[in-house]
């Protein structure tokens, strides 16, 4: 008979263990359907083949709301995880697993389940399985952004996500009293790379529990390792151009596509395509449209940096330019003063990037150096370029009206700025679920301190 998980955890001998590990149900949850227990199936764990929360299956309900219907797959999913974390170890489950549950269940916009939804429905899909593979997949993608965000913000020496304090401030916010500065920070630090690598973890295994037909799910995984890896990648050349002070456009592009592009949007449409089992026709007009409003996405996330209200972006103001990134606007910037021969703004620049300490006056002298170049409204008008080629590529598909009108008015607005306001876009319903949560139990300083 096969071992389950937990018996294979137990053989490793007691030492190891602080806690037996749940077989099945942690408190709480439903039983699975018939009651089957888990080493009769070839399922890894129960949340594999527990049921969804009862009304998931229904397409019309996800289109009501896809931020509600993943928040309740998360919550599902990201109960048994922590239940699991907590038994394994009490004071791991507290100060990271749980914290990565509630970070990933507040979430921000969720525009990649998003992508996901509506080209799921756009390509005719919706009814049965694929609703259900949609919402975990979509799940998996926000526990996927949870690890880059979480990694992403010690990278770029960020203390501000989602309007709260980043996880590794956060951290080292909760053990400043315990610890000296220094300790603290370095706890902080490295529970952000675990945390990270946590969500990471939990993002492949629910991906590798969705239940798929053979085909489908080969697509489905090398999508997803394909994603992946281009994440890293252009994370890791954002981190070599800000390092060597990199001023060349086709990289900044390039890093920005690796880095956001391709997971924000195309990859999560590539992946509602097979979902849906669309055609190859399909699935290219369509990706090339994500790879368009992808790059349109970064490039108002580069613009949103530096001239951005934090209140609304929920990040740092001017972090790009403080750490030096080496993003298309200022590049661009560079490139057209060296044209000009503007040795003023060159030498703004050149002062500013990188400078950890620029001051509000600083920021502004290099906002005004970014406009009057030009750069600021070359970059504009490339997003608005960028999201009209976009949705040509997505008229060459034949796809589902309604499904085909969301997915059109999302690349339409993946670039826009963020503005509160009641609409039906992926950031209000976030507003309003972020609101039912609790706040994280294990952290006082979340609360602002
Ligand atoms: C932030 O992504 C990281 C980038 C790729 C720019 P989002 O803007 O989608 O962040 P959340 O998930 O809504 O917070
Ligand atoms: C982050 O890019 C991309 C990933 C998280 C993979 P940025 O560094 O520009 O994202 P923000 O602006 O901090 O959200
Ligand atoms: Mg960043
Ligand atoms: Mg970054
Ligand atoms: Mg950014």
């Amino acid at each position: 008979m096969r071992r389950t998980q937990a018996e294979d955890h137990h053989a490793e001998g007691p030492l190891l263990v602080a806690r037996p590990v749940p077989r099945s149900a942690p408190a709480g949850l439903p039983r699975p359907e018939g009651g089957v227990p888990d080493e009769e199936t070839d399922v890894p764990s129960y949340a594999a083949q527990a049921p969804l929360p009862a009304g998931i299956g229904d397409a019309r309900a996800v289109d009501r709301d896809v931020s509600a219907a993943v928040g309740r797959v998360l919550d599902h999913v990201l109960a048994d995880r922590v239940a699991r974390a907590r038994a394994a170890d009490p004071l791991f489950g507290e100060d990271l697993a749980a914290r990565v549950a509630h970070f990933t269940q507040a979430g921000g916009k969720r525009i990649r389940p998003h992508f996901v939804w509506w080209t799921l429905r756009a390509c005719g899909g919706g009814d049965g399985p694929p609703v259900a593979a949609a919402l975990r997949v979509g799940a998996a993608l926000e526990l996927l952004q949870t690890c880059a965000l979480v990694h992403d913000d010690v990278m770029d020496g960020s203390a501000l996500r989602r309007g709260r304090p980043s996880l590794h401030v956060a951290v080292a916010a909760r053990y400043g009293d315990a610890a000296p500065p220094a300790r603290a920070e370095h706890l902080g630090g490295g529970a952000a790379i675990l945390a990270g690598d946590l969500a990471l973890a939990w993002a492949d295994d629910l991906l590798a529990e969705t239940p798929l037909a053979p085909r489908a799910a080969r697509a489905v995984r090398r999508l997803w390792a394909d994603m992946r890896t281009e994440m890293v990648a252009g994370q890791y050349l954002d981190l070599h151009g800000q390092a060597t002070g990199s001023r060349s456009l086709p990289r900044a592009l390039r890093a920005a596509c690796l880095k956001s592009a391709l997971y924000s949007v195309e990859r999560p449409i590539a992946l509602g395509a097979v979902l849906a089992g669309a055609d190859d026709a399909t699935t290219e007009a369509l990706c090339s449209a994500g790879r368009c409003a992808g790059l349109a996405f970064q490039l108002r996330d580069d613009l949103n940096d530096v001239f951005g209200d934090p209140r609304r972006t929920g990040k740092p103001a001017g972090g790009d330019i403080r750490e030096g990134k080496p993003t298309y606007l200022v590049a661009l910037a560079r490139a057209r003063a060296e044209a000009a021969g503007d040795r003023r703004a060159l030498q703004v620049l050149e002062r500013s990037l990188g400078d950890g300490a620029l001051t509000r006056a600083g920021l502004e002298e290099v906002r005004e150096v970014l406009t009057g170049t030009g750069a600021r409204d070359t970059v504009e008008t490339r997003i608005t370029r960028l999201v009209a080629q976009g949705l040509r590529h997505a008229d060459r598909a034949l796809l589902d009206p309604d499904g085909g009108r969301r997915l059109r008015l999302l690349l339409a607005s993946a670039a826009d700025e963020p503005a509160p306001g009641p609409d039906d876009g992926p950031g209000d319903a976030r507003q309003a679920r972020a609101g039912t949560l609790p706040p994280f139990a294990g952290g006082a300083e979340e609360a602002g301190r």
